[in-house]
């Protein structure tokens, strides 16, 4: 159960909502927990999280360990801070910053160097689903991405499945919709690395999560957990996704 805090939050905040989402998952054994605050709050967020079972995660990493890349952080760096995870490929880094398939792959093999855990991110546009192509558009990403991993790296990995058209506009895909389109991806797994790195593969949904929806979500046996954006802001609907 992952929460994107995208670009929201200062070290204070990072501190203080740590300070009420603990408590209110200390009981919770069931599944992994990792937060993926920005850059400059990770040192905030592993110091908060120390002694307990949640993990920090960064939302983007260098493809590089260092180098004249300005505004780029590397895959030591974030490992520095004590964080254990990176976000890579997200729609919005793909949208805004000009992310590749390429980049998301050389920016995945990047971290697993640095012994981090990639969240690697894949989803089709609005406009991509509604003329059908977003079988298609998957298998792009996939081909052209993450199935440049050897077997060993590709084992190493979380895929987040986020159709752009669910991001933070309310409308969520129904469980069946992220279920079936879950299924397309594990059989491109399955294709490129065999059945039991298709079935050992945990692949996370996204886009618009909320309380209210996480338990049927959830439900699904191929939805394995989810990335959260606005909903993993406040401590209590986190906490409420975590515990569904
Ligand atoms: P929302 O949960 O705000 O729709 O964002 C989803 C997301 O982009 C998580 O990475």
């Amino acid at each position: 159960m992952a929460g994107n805090w995208k670009m929201y939050k200062t070290p204070a905040e990072t501190s203080a909502f740590f300070e009420e989402f603990r408590p209110l998952v200390a009981q919770s054994q069931h599944c992994e927990i990792v937060i993926c605050p920005p850059f400059t709050n990770l040192v905030a967020a592993v110091e908060a999280a120390r002694g307990s079972r949640i993990a920090v995660g960064a939302q983007n990493i260098a493809w590089a360990s260092e180098g004249a890349l300005t505004g780029e952080i590397s895959g030591p760096m974030i490992r520095a801070t004590g964080a254990t995870h990176a976000i890579i490929g997200h729609s919005e880094r793909r949208q805004y910053f000009c992310e590749t398939d390429e980049t998301v792959l050389r920016r995945t093999q990047a971290a697993l160097v640095s012994g981090l855990s990639p969240i690697v991110c894949v989803g089709e546009r609005l406009e991509e689903r509604e003329a059908g192509h977003t079988e298609e558009v998957l298998s792009r990403q996939f081909q052209q991405g993450i199935a440049g991993l050897t077997p060993e790296e590709f084992a190493c990995i979380v895929i987040a499945y986020e159709p752009v058209w669910a991001i933070g506009t309310g409308k969520t895909a129904t469980p069946e919709i992220a279920a079936e389109t879950h299924r397309t991806i594990r059989a491109e797994v399955r294709a490129r690395y065999g059945k039991e790195a298709a079935d050992d593969v945990r692949i996370l949904y996204g886009g618009s999560v909320k309380p209210d929806n996480a338990r049927s979500l959830m439900a699904q046996p191929e939805i394995d957990g989810v990335l959260v954006g606005g909903a993993s802001l406040q401590p209590v609907s986190f906490a409420s996704i975590v515990n569904f």
